[in-house]
């Protein structure tokens, strides 16, 4: 079924979505995917039973990998053009909802979950965005992908093109500016890497270059396919609720595409009636790094652009983000805020959450520190049903997490170096 289109938010051009365009090639502005996906003529209820259903299925050896994946399973909403045997899942998503009720008492918000992405297969939400570009690639038989990164989009799209012989992956990413668990997974997985003199808006601009003058195709999220798998992280977490809507979404903002994904996978819930409320979203930044927020103080009358600072949110590191235009949209249509928080909040959500138990890393702590500062401004209220999305694995970005404990700030924990004898170790124990 040909249910798909390209839509250029600009000029409003339309191109079949077998074309591998990453912008508009008429006006140069972003393209959306556009599904018809009343053409199923189902009801909310009848995709609520039919999501239900896939994801009571208990699996067999038989069950393809795409029955047991958390993106799969809307694959309907995702791309529907999509031939199943294309699709290329390891699988991802099914990422636990944890109810984080030692830090909901701290923040006082009273029913506080936080959606670890960091529990996809690279470690990473971005896995949910690149078995959708991956698997459209598959689909249009290309060769090379490509993708500029701070890690770990990365580390996703190594992984995925490892899974499909005759495909190369080749990265671009910032040299000596994003961690080395994240370098280490794109040289694992075999991926072409190189480490560019210049920050991620400089590797950007390169690879945007690279993909008009020669045949490789594009997988950053600019790259609206690679949106369409990103939709279902809200969509899980809602399900996850027992088809609860949560009153806030609360999102850490780099390249701005995972809240202009999240944000457009509910407007298509919403049209659809598989959801009926609307949620909030809040979509928070580093002040290392915060050319959103500094546009949303304009009222989005500016669009902001700056370089952005060193930071161990390091992943956000991002001073022009690509889907600006679209997150705007999704921030005006849900009723958004956009808030920036300091390294010392950021630094202190995480280790508060990593305390609990909770391995997030420092850019999933943005999104968490911006849950705390929105409900001391009494924006969030403390009966507010509040989803915080954690973007990736603790253990990606070590170096910020050892830095920290043994920095002596609130909240350190050092390791001690001791003799290795009993009394010493007694000794540092207090015993
Ligand atoms: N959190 C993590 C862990 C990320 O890796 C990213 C983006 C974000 C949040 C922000 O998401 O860009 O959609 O607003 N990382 C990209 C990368 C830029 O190259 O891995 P966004």
């Amino acid at each position: 079924m040909n249910l798909s289109r390209f839509r250029c938010l600009g000029c409003q051009a339309a191109y079949p979505l077998t074309e591998t365009f990453t912008e508009c090639p008429s006006c140069g502005a972003l393209l959306d995917v556009e599904s018809d996906l009343q053409a199923f003529g189902r009801s909310g209820q009848e995709w609520r039973d039919l999501f239900d259903k896939r994801r009571s299925a208990l699996p067999s050896e038989e069950t393809p990998a795409c029955d047991m994946s958390g993106v799969w399973r809307y694959r309907e909403h995702v791309l529907p053009s999509l031939p199943e045997d294309k699709i290329v899942s390891k699988p991802e998503g099914n990422t636990r909802l944890y109810p984080g009720r030692s830090i909901a008492g701290e923040y006082g918000i009273s029913r506080l979950f936080i959606k670890h992405e960091g529990e996809n297969p690279t470690l990473s939400f971005k896995d949910r965005g690149m078995t959708a570009g991956i698997s459209w690639a598959h689909h249009l038989g290309i060769r090379n992908v490509v993708c500029a990164s701070t890690g770990d989009t990365s580390a996703a799209l190594a992984a995925y093109a490892a899974e499909v012989a005759e495909m190369q992956g080749v990265v671009l990413v910032p040299d000596a500016k994003i961690t080395s668990e994240q370098l280490s997974q794109a040289l694992h997985y075999g991926a072409r890497t190189l480490a560019l003199d210049t920050d991620f808006d400089g590797c950007m601009k390169v690879v945007a270059g690279l993909a008009r003058q020669f045949p490789l195709y594009l997988l950053n999220s600019k790259n609206s396919v690679r949106i369409e798998g990103q939709k279902t992280i809200g969509w899980e977490a809602i399900h996850d609720l027992g088809w609860r809507v949560p009153d806030w979404f609360v999102i850490p903002v780099g390249n701005a595409g995972n809240l202009s994904a999240i944000g457009k996978g509910l407007r298509e819930w919403l049209s659809l009636g598989v959801i009926e409320k609307k949620p909030r979203i809040a979509g928070i930044q580093t002040e290392a790094a915060d050319p959103f927020y500094q546009s949303y103080l304009t009222g989005f009358t500016k669009r902001i652009t700056r370089t952005a600072a060193q930071t161990a949110a390091s992943a956000i590191r991002i001073g022009a983000p690509v889907s600006h235009p679209k997150a705007e949209r999704e921030v005006k249509f849900f009723d958004g805020i956009v808030e920036k928080v300091t390294e010392m909040e950021l630094l202190q959500a995480a280790a508060l959450a990593n305390r609990h138990g909770l391995a997030i890393c420092p850019n999933s702590a943005v999104a968490l520190a911006g849950a705390k500062k929105l409900r001391e401004a009494g924006v969030i209220r403390r009966e507010d049903l509040v989803v915080v999305v954690a973007t990736a694995h603790a253990l990606k970005f070590s170096s910020p997490a050892i830095a920290f404990h043994e920095s002596g700030q609130e909240g350190a924990n050092p390791a001690r170096k001791v003799t290795a004898t009993v009394e010493e170790v007694a000794k540092a124990l207090g015993l």
